[in-house]
């Protein structure tokens, strides 16, 4: 059995609410058959002034922007599915919760290419606790360098955050567990560190925050680009550079960003540990600033948070 999850009321689906579990698919739908789908993962999370969605246009963004790389004709405007996302999590009645549009291609034409098949656009929402196991948060997660690369920039195109591309996050999530880690850090094709399953990383090393850059086969994570701007705005030196699988080993902090993992301080890598084995001074930092921001307890001045509840912007601007 997976985690089970409390299920809420409704998914969206093509512009009305449907009950949770009337969200059914064909079996040969082209998403089901091939993979051929993509999709988001948001958090929102609760504020005094009430649920507020973190960088919800952005995620709708890169929704945009995966449909586009795979030729998929997303019939909803980014103002539309803000909309929708909104409506949602009012309409379950959920605070802090985990939010999933997705856009498939459904059932009609056989093949691959299933050229005017119809468009199947989802969102679902549900309350979803930590990703990584962090009932210790303070202490590091144990991770492995997982025997399977990421894909090549010319096989897959790591900017779209496409449901087939998670066979090879599959594949090095299990490898991870398999050993007895609870998570991997994946290779880019040339031997660089790349990223986790569904993670990115950051190492800092004398005070500087390094991560790999997006030609390292990456998700160019939404979290991760609100980790580089809150390190700037504390001060902390950031570097977009690729760097070898060593120097994870050398690093003096090493953690993983991602909306469903958040931040997630690594304590050891292949069994050597990092640091002192927990949560470092910088990543501490780091975290405390972050859930500052998504929780609303300091000013949204990039207007990352969108509030659920009408009226509830002038409360998280304070
Ligand atoms: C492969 C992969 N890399 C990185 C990330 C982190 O991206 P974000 O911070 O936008 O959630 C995710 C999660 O969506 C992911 O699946």
């Amino acid at each position: 059995m997976g985690k089970s999850i409390n299920e809420p009321d409704y998914i969206w689906h093509n512009g009305r609410h449907i009950r949770w579990a009337e969200a059914q698919v064909h079996i040969l739908s082209v998403g089901v058959q091939f993979g051929s789908s993509v999709f988001e993962g948001i958090r929102c999370y609760r504020t005094d002034a009430g649920p507020a969605i973190f960088r919800l246009r952005e995620h709708l963004r890169r929704l945009h922007d995966s449909c586009r790389i795979y030729r998929i004709d997303l019939p909803y405007s980014i103002d539309a599915l803000e909309r929708a996302c909104i409506d949602l999590v009012a309409a379950n009645g959920l605070e802090d919760c985990y939010l999933r549009p997705m856009v498939m291609r459904g059932y009609g034409d056989m093949g691959m290419a299933a050229i005017g098949n119809p468009i199947e656009t989802y969102i679902a929402s549900w309350q979803w606790g930590s990703y990584l196991d962090q009932s210790e948060a303070d202490r590091g997660i144990h991770v492995c360098v997982s025997s399977w690369n990421r894909p090549a920039p010319n096989t897959f195109p790591a900017l779209a955050k496409s449901a087939g591309h998670y066979n090879n996050a599959t594949l090095i999530k299990l490898d991870a567990i398999a050993g007895g880690f609870a998570e991997a850090i994946a290779l880019s094709p040339d031997g660089m560190v790349s990223e986790g399953s569904g993670q990115n990383i950051f190492a800092v090393r004398d005070g500087v925050l390094i991560t790999p850059p997006v030609e390292g086969s990456i998700l160019s994570g939404i979290t991760r680009s609100a980790v580089m701007e809150i390190a700037a705005a504390l001060g902390i030196p950031v570097r977009e550079s690729a760097f070898p699988r060593e120097f994870l080993y050398i690093a003096d902090e090493l953690f993983f960003t991602g909306t469903a993992t958040e931040i997630a301080p690594i304590g050891a890598v292949d069994h050597i540990r990092i640091g002192d084995g927990r949560i470092g001074p910088v990543t501490e930092r780091l975290r405390a600033a972050f859930q500052d921001v998504v929780r609303g307890r300091v000013k949204d001045r990039k207007n990352w948070l969108t509030p659920v509840r009408a009226g509830m912007r002038e409360d998280i601007d304070g």
